[in-house]
Protein backbone atom coordinates (compact mmCIF):
# COMPACT_ATOMS: atom_id res chain seq x y z
CA UNK A 1 0.00 0.00 0.00
CA UNK A 2 2.50 2.36 1.17
CA UNK A 3 4.75 1.57 -2.02
CA UNK A 4 1.79 2.05 -4.31
CA UNK A 5 1.19 5.17 -2.84
CA UNK A 6 4.84 6.46 -3.22
CA UNK A 7 4.43 5.11 -6.89
CA UNK A 8 1.43 7.68 -7.15
CA UNK A 9 2.82 10.46 -5.77
CA UNK A 10 6.15 10.36 -7.76
CA UNK A 11 4.03 9.87 -10.85
CA UNK A 12 2.29 13.11 -9.93
CA UNK A 13 5.26 15.05 -9.19
CA UNK A 14 6.92 13.63 -12.61
CA UNK A 15 3.76 15.01 -14.53
CA UNK A 16 3.73 18.03 -12.75
CA UNK A 17 6.96 18.57 -13.11
CA UNK A 18 7.20 18.14 -17.18
CA UNK A 19 3.75 20.09 -17.58
CA UNK A 20 4.71 23.22 -15.30
CA UNK A 21 7.97 23.30 -17.27
CA UNK A 22 6.61 23.11 -20.74
CA UNK A 23 3.98 26.05 -19.65
CA UNK A 24 6.88 28.27 -17.88
CA UNK A 25 9.37 27.51 -21.36
CA UNK A 26 6.41 27.72 -23.86
CA UNK A 27 8.11 24.19 -25.26
CA UNK A 28 8.18 20.20 -24.06
CA UNK A 29 11.50 18.46 -23.77
CA UNK A 30 10.66 16.89 -27.01
CA UNK A 31 14.33 16.07 -28.51
CA UNK A 32 15.77 16.64 -31.75
CA UNK A 33 14.13 13.35 -34.70
CA UNK A 34 17.18 11.60 -35.74
CA UNK A 35 17.16 12.65 -38.86
CA UNK A 36 17.37 16.63 -37.34
CA UNK A 37 20.26 15.65 -35.55
CA UNK A 38 22.14 14.31 -37.93
CA UNK A 39 21.83 17.37 -40.09
CA UNK A 40 22.79 19.26 -36.66
CA UNK A 41 26.13 17.87 -36.59
CA UNK A 42 26.92 17.78 -40.30
CA UNK A 43 26.22 21.72 -40.00
CA UNK A 44 28.72 22.28 -36.76
CA UNK A 45 31.84 24.02 -37.59
CA UNK A 46 35.40 22.51 -36.36
CA UNK A 47 35.79 24.55 -32.76
CA UNK A 48 39.07 22.92 -31.81
CA UNK A 49 39.18 23.40 -28.49
CA UNK A 50 36.36 26.08 -28.43
CA UNK A 51 33.04 26.14 -26.64
CA UNK A 52 29.92 24.68 -27.75
CA UNK A 53 26.54 25.95 -26.08
CA UNK A 54 23.36 23.78 -26.62
CA UNK A 55 20.68 26.27 -25.74
CA UNK A 56 17.68 24.16 -24.43
CA UNK A 57 19.27 20.84 -24.02
CA UNK A 58 16.36 18.78 -23.14
CA UNK A 59 17.19 15.58 -22.11
CA UNK A 60 20.69 15.66 -23.50
CA UNK A 61 21.27 13.06 -25.90
CA UNK A 62 22.09 16.11 -28.85
CA UNK A 63 24.73 17.69 -26.60
CA UNK A 64 26.26 14.02 -25.80
CA UNK A 65 26.43 13.42 -29.26
CA UNK A 66 27.90 16.70 -29.98
CA UNK A 67 30.53 16.51 -27.75
CA UNK A 68 31.59 12.61 -28.74
CA UNK A 69 31.77 14.40 -32.25
CA UNK A 70 33.77 17.42 -30.69
CA UNK A 71 36.27 15.95 -28.06
CA UNK A 72 38.14 18.24 -27.77
CA UNK A 73 35.27 20.97 -27.60
CA UNK A 74 34.13 22.25 -24.10
CA UNK A 75 30.34 21.44 -24.38
CA UNK A 76 27.60 22.95 -22.64
CA UNK A 77 23.76 22.64 -22.15
CA UNK A 78 21.61 25.11 -20.58
CA UNK A 79 18.32 23.60 -19.62
CA UNK A 80 15.53 25.17 -17.06
CA UNK A 81 13.63 21.85 -17.06
CA UNK A 82 14.41 19.79 -13.46
CA UNK A 83 14.20 16.79 -15.01
CA UNK A 84 15.38 16.92 -18.48
CA UNK A 85 18.17 18.33 -16.95
CA UNK A 86 18.74 15.96 -13.97
CA UNK A 87 18.53 12.89 -16.82
CA UNK A 88 21.16 14.58 -18.99
CA UNK A 89 23.80 15.17 -15.90
CA UNK A 90 23.46 11.31 -15.42
CA UNK A 91 23.89 10.68 -19.37
CA UNK A 92 27.03 12.38 -19.14
CA UNK A 93 28.48 10.17 -16.04
CA UNK A 94 27.20 6.95 -17.69
CA UNK A 95 28.48 7.24 -21.10
CA UNK A 96 31.57 8.93 -19.37
CA UNK A 97 31.52 11.95 -22.12
CA UNK A 98 33.55 14.40 -19.73
CA UNK A 99 33.60 17.08 -22.00
CA UNK A 100 30.08 18.04 -22.35
CA UNK A 101 28.59 19.33 -18.83
CA UNK A 102 24.59 20.23 -18.16
CA UNK A 103 23.68 23.52 -15.98
CA UNK A 104 19.92 24.00 -15.51
CA UNK A 105 19.50 27.60 -16.22
CA UNK A 106 17.84 29.87 -18.04
CA UNK A 107 19.05 30.61 -21.43
CA UNK A 108 18.15 34.84 -20.55
CA UNK A 109 20.38 34.40 -17.49
CA UNK A 110 23.14 32.71 -19.12
CA UNK A 111 25.99 34.28 -20.74
CA UNK A 112 26.78 33.83 -24.66
CA UNK A 113 30.15 36.24 -24.36
CA UNK A 114 32.95 33.33 -25.13
CA UNK A 115 31.14 30.87 -27.21
CA UNK A 116 31.89 29.61 -30.40
CA UNK A 117 28.45 27.90 -31.87
CA UNK A 118 25.65 28.00 -30.05
CA UNK A 119 22.92 25.27 -31.27
CA UNK A 120 19.15 25.18 -30.46
CA UNK A 121 16.17 23.99 -31.29
CA UNK A 122 13.50 26.44 -29.29
CA UNK A 123 10.40 27.66 -30.84
CA UNK A 124 9.41 31.35 -32.69
CA UNK A 125 8.82 32.79 -29.55
CA UNK A 126 11.58 31.85 -27.53
CA UNK A 127 13.89 32.69 -29.94
CA UNK A 128 12.48 36.09 -30.92
CA UNK A 129 13.01 36.08 -27.16
CA UNK A 130 16.89 35.36 -27.00
CA UNK A 131 17.41 37.20 -30.64
CA UNK A 132 18.53 41.02 -29.10
CA UNK A 133 20.91 38.44 -26.52
CA UNK A 134 22.26 36.51 -28.75
CA UNK A 135 23.32 39.59 -31.02
CA UNK A 136 24.62 42.02 -28.41
CA UNK A 137 27.24 38.83 -26.70
CA UNK A 138 28.34 36.67 -29.42
CA UNK A 139 31.27 37.31 -30.54
CA UNK A 140 32.56 37.90 -34.06
CA UNK A 141 33.31 34.45 -35.57
CA UNK A 142 30.48 32.46 -33.59
CA UNK A 143 28.23 30.22 -35.31
CA UNK A 144 24.35 29.81 -34.66
CA UNK A 145 22.82 26.58 -35.78
CA UNK A 146 18.72 26.36 -35.10
CA UNK A 147 17.24 24.07 -35.92
CA UNK A 148 13.03 24.35 -37.56
CA UNK A 149 13.08 27.78 -36.23
CA UNK A 150 14.75 30.56 -38.52
CA UNK A 151 15.90 33.63 -36.09
CA UNK A 152 13.88 36.97 -37.10
CA UNK A 153 15.80 39.21 -38.68
CA UNK A 154 18.60 37.29 -39.51
CA UNK A 155 19.99 36.15 -42.72
CA UNK A 156 21.46 32.49 -42.65
CA UNK A 157 24.70 31.92 -44.80
CA UNK A 158 22.90 29.05 -45.31
CA UNK A 159 19.83 27.04 -44.81
CA UNK A 160 19.72 22.84 -44.86
CA UNK A 161 17.36 20.94 -46.01
CA UNK A 162 16.27 17.54 -44.46
CA UNK A 163 16.75 14.25 -46.82
CA UNK A 164 13.79 13.25 -44.81
CA UNK A 165 10.35 14.15 -45.90
CA UNK A 166 8.18 16.67 -43.07
CA UNK A 167 11.61 16.93 -41.30
CA UNK A 168 12.36 20.96 -40.66
CA UNK A 169 15.36 22.68 -42.07
CA UNK A 170 18.23 23.83 -40.17
CA UNK A 171 19.42 27.82 -40.46
CA UNK A 172 22.85 28.42 -40.10
CA UNK A 173 24.21 32.01 -38.88
CA UNK A 174 27.71 33.55 -38.86
CA UNK A 175 27.95 36.29 -36.48
CA UNK A 176 28.02 39.26 -37.20
CA UNK A 177 27.25 38.75 -41.15
CA UNK A 178 23.55 37.50 -40.19
CA UNK A 179 22.82 41.05 -39.36
CA UNK A 180 25.18 43.28 -40.31
CA UNK A 181 24.07 45.29 -43.11
CA UNK A 182 20.35 45.66 -42.12
CA UNK A 183 19.91 49.14 -41.63
CA UNK A 184 21.69 49.79 -44.87
CA UNK A 185 19.42 47.48 -46.39
CA UNK A 186 16.06 48.78 -44.48
CA UNK A 187 17.26 52.66 -45.36
C1 LIG B 1 12.35 21.08 -28.19
S1 LIG B 1 13.37 20.84 -26.79
C2 LIG B 1 14.92 20.49 -27.57
C3 LIG B 1 15.79 19.60 -26.73
C4 LIG B 1 17.18 19.38 -27.32
N1 LIG B 1 17.81 20.64 -27.61
C5 LIG B 1 17.14 18.55 -28.57
O1 LIG B 1 17.27 19.13 -29.65
O2 LIG B 1 16.98 17.32 -28.51
C6 LIG B 1 13.60 22.51 -26.21
C7 LIG B 1 14.17 22.58 -24.80
O3 LIG B 1 14.47 23.94 -24.50
C8 LIG B 1 14.20 24.16 -23.13
N2 LIG B 1 14.02 25.61 -22.93
C9 LIG B 1 13.10 26.42 -23.51
N3 LIG B 1 13.23 27.69 -23.07
C10 LIG B 1 14.26 27.68 -22.18
C11 LIG B 1 14.88 28.68 -21.38
N4 LIG B 1 14.46 29.95 -21.40
N5 LIG B 1 15.92 28.33 -20.61
C12 LIG B 1 16.37 27.04 -20.58
N6 LIG B 1 15.81 26.03 -21.30
C13 LIG B 1 14.78 26.35 -22.10
C14 LIG B 1 12.93 23.37 -22.89
O4 LIG B 1 12.75 23.08 -21.50
C15 LIG B 1 13.19 22.12 -23.73
O5 LIG B 1 13.77 21.09 -22.97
Amino acid sequence: MILELSLAALTILVVVLLTGYTARTGIAPVPTSRPGRELVLASLPEVGGGTIVEAGSGWGGLAVRIARAHPRARVIGYELSPLPWLFASLRRWIGFTLNVRFYRRDLLRVSFQEVDVVVCYLHAEAVEALEPKLRAELPSGAVLVSNTFPIPGWRPSEVRQPQVRFDAPVYIYRIPEAYSGQAEEGG
